[in-house]
């Protein structure tokens, strides 16, 4: 299968990147847009980027006018005529990408392949409403569209042999690495991201912890390259809503019914990078650092102890604060203390982050003096509720488990869903990568343990995740 000339339809944000991939690969690309002012966004769009590169000195002015000069814009999808291969990215709307999909059966020879860039959406559907459904397909990009190396190449019941392999390659041409998967909502990346990240919005909205401190822990404590209010942003939560409301569509698990907050926002319009305006704005400012200087502190727990010592911060007789180093809420152990209000759980991520439990006995002085504590010792603090799983685990080991039930499900392999979270998601490492680091019995008791609090169904330990560490094994069975 020979692709030269390619066709993107839409250029917002993934349409722009993915029209880029294609003219830096070599290829000829079409760009189509409904109007000229949508065009000229397009063009900003690759300019801005491909300006970026040669800011950097990754690409030569000249170079950069070559790419350019392979990109056509246009109006009119008769121009996709002579494509061999053209790209959806246009909203997620299904009725408006079947429409474009009958437009471009008409119009192009029959050979094109037609492919969507469809977060979440049937492409078997898609497919379905043309002549050719063998040679409908999907090829999901990750945004940054030049940057991020993942490409999910999905292919439906009907599609015909040799395309899918066809399209695997030119995605290599492009640099990119493939996962094939089949037409489940949210493919594999999406499928595990978008509970995530909705999962965040919810703890903020219940306010568990604040949007900065959530974003920093998961950043410093877990390695991922955003938090998930900053990622949220990035992607556009118009689309994050919309990816949520179908994945519910399919699994009705109300962990997938997107959170009233990413609604709010939406509607106000607040859309994210694309519309200048999120969940972070020009409001990003924090309160002042707490002076740490006049705390005193007690402890409980002996590397909490060792990190403070280390950063010359002695406990005394008579605390201000009492910090308790713990994996589960503290409420239990503060309500037999005879001064509950200075008791503070803490609980270590990796070497940055602190989790610092607030209970509902916590005076406000306790949980500032913690905090300052923290800072003195190296740690970023991340205040939050006294509740089961804190933030990072609360976020990350339902992750891990919705990793393991996809596996379970054969919908892909243990090697491709580690793959697709490195390349798609620029993660430090893949979900079985990191419950094999925690420890597969740690894992699986804070997922208990997050199951007992919340009672969530989808909390309760997978059962292969299970089953490896009653037979005592550390490691997933990989062939
Ligand atoms: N366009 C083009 N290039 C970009 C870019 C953009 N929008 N943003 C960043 N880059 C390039 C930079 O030029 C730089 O290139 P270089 O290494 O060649 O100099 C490189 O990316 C790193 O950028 P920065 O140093 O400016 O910033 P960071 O190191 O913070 O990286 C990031 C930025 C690549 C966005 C990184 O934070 C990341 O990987 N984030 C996670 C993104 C992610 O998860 N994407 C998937 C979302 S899900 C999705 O898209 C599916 C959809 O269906 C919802």
């Amino acid at each position: 299968m020979a692709f030269e000339m390619v066709g993107v339809v839409g250029l917002g944000t993934m349409g722009a990147g993915i029209a880029e991939v294609f003219a830096r690969a070599g290829l000829r690309v079409i760009g189509v847009e409904a109007d000229a002012e949508a065009l000229a966004r397009g063009r900003a769009h690759v300019e801005r980027s491909t300006g970026r590169a040669v800011d950097k000195g990754k690409l030569t002015p000249a170079e950069q006018a070559e790419i350019l000069g392979r990109i056509t814009l246009t109006t009119s999808r008769d121009d996709l005529r002579a494509a061999d291969l053209v790209v959806e990215a246009i909203p997620e709307i299904m009725d408006y990408k079947i429409s474009l999909f009958q437009d471009l059966d008409r119009i192009c020879g029959p050979e094109t392949v037609l492919a969507t860039n469809t977060s979440s959406l049937s492409v078997t559907a898609i497919a379905a409403a043309t002549g050719r459904p063998g040679r409908v397909i999907g090829m999901h990009f990750f945004n940054p569209a030049p940057v991020m190396k993942l490409v999910e190449v999905v292919g439906t019941v009907v599609t015909e042999p040799g395309v899918l392999s066809g399209v695997a390659e030119l995605a290599e041409r492009l640099g990119k690495t493939v996962v094939a998967v089949g037409d489940r909502a949210g493919f594999v990346v999406n499928r595990l991201l978008l509970p995530y990240l909705n999962h965040a919005a919810v703890l903020l909205e219940q306010g568990v912890a604040a949007r900065d401190d959530v974003d920093a822990a998961m950043k410093l404590g877990v390695g991922l390259p955003m938090g998930p209010f900053a990622l949220l942003d990035l992607i556009g939560l118009d689309t994050a809503y919309e990816v949520m409301g179908v994945l519910y569509d399919e699994t009705r698990d109300r962990r997938h019914a997107p959170a009233p907050l990413l609604r709010e926002l939406v509607t106000a319009g607040l859309l994210g990078r694309k519309s200048g305006r999120g969940f972070y704005g020009e409001d990003g400012q924090r309160p002042a650092p707490v002076d740490s200087a006049a705390v005193s502190f007690g402890v409980v727990g002996d590397e909490l102890a060792g990190r403070l010592r280390a950063a010359g911060l002695e406990p005394s007789g008579d605390p201000d604060v009492l910090l308790h180093e713990a994996e589960r809420p503290v409420i239990e152990y503060a309500a037999g203390l005879k001064d509950p209000a200075k008791l503070v759980g803490v609980h270590l991520v990796g070497d940055r982050v602190a989790e610092l439990a607030a209970t509902v006995l916590t005076a406000e002085r306790a949980a500032t003096g913690a905090a300052g504590l923290m800072r003195a010792a190296g740690l970023t603090p991340v205040p939050c509720k006294d509740r089961a799983g804190f933030v990072v685990d609360a976020l990350l080991y339902p992750y891990l488990n919705d990793a393991v039930r996809m596996h379970d499900a054969g919908y892909a392999s243990i090697a491709d869903i580690d793959a697709a979270m490195r390349l798609g998601c620029g993660y430090p490492a893949g979900p079985f990568e990191m419950l094999e680091t925690l420890g597969l019995a740690r894992v699986r008791d804070g997922l208990r343990a997050l199951y007992a609090e919340y009672r969530e169904p989808a909390f309760a330990p997978a059962p292969l995740l299970d089953q490896l560490v009653t037979a005592g094994l550390g490691a997933f069975p990989r062939p």
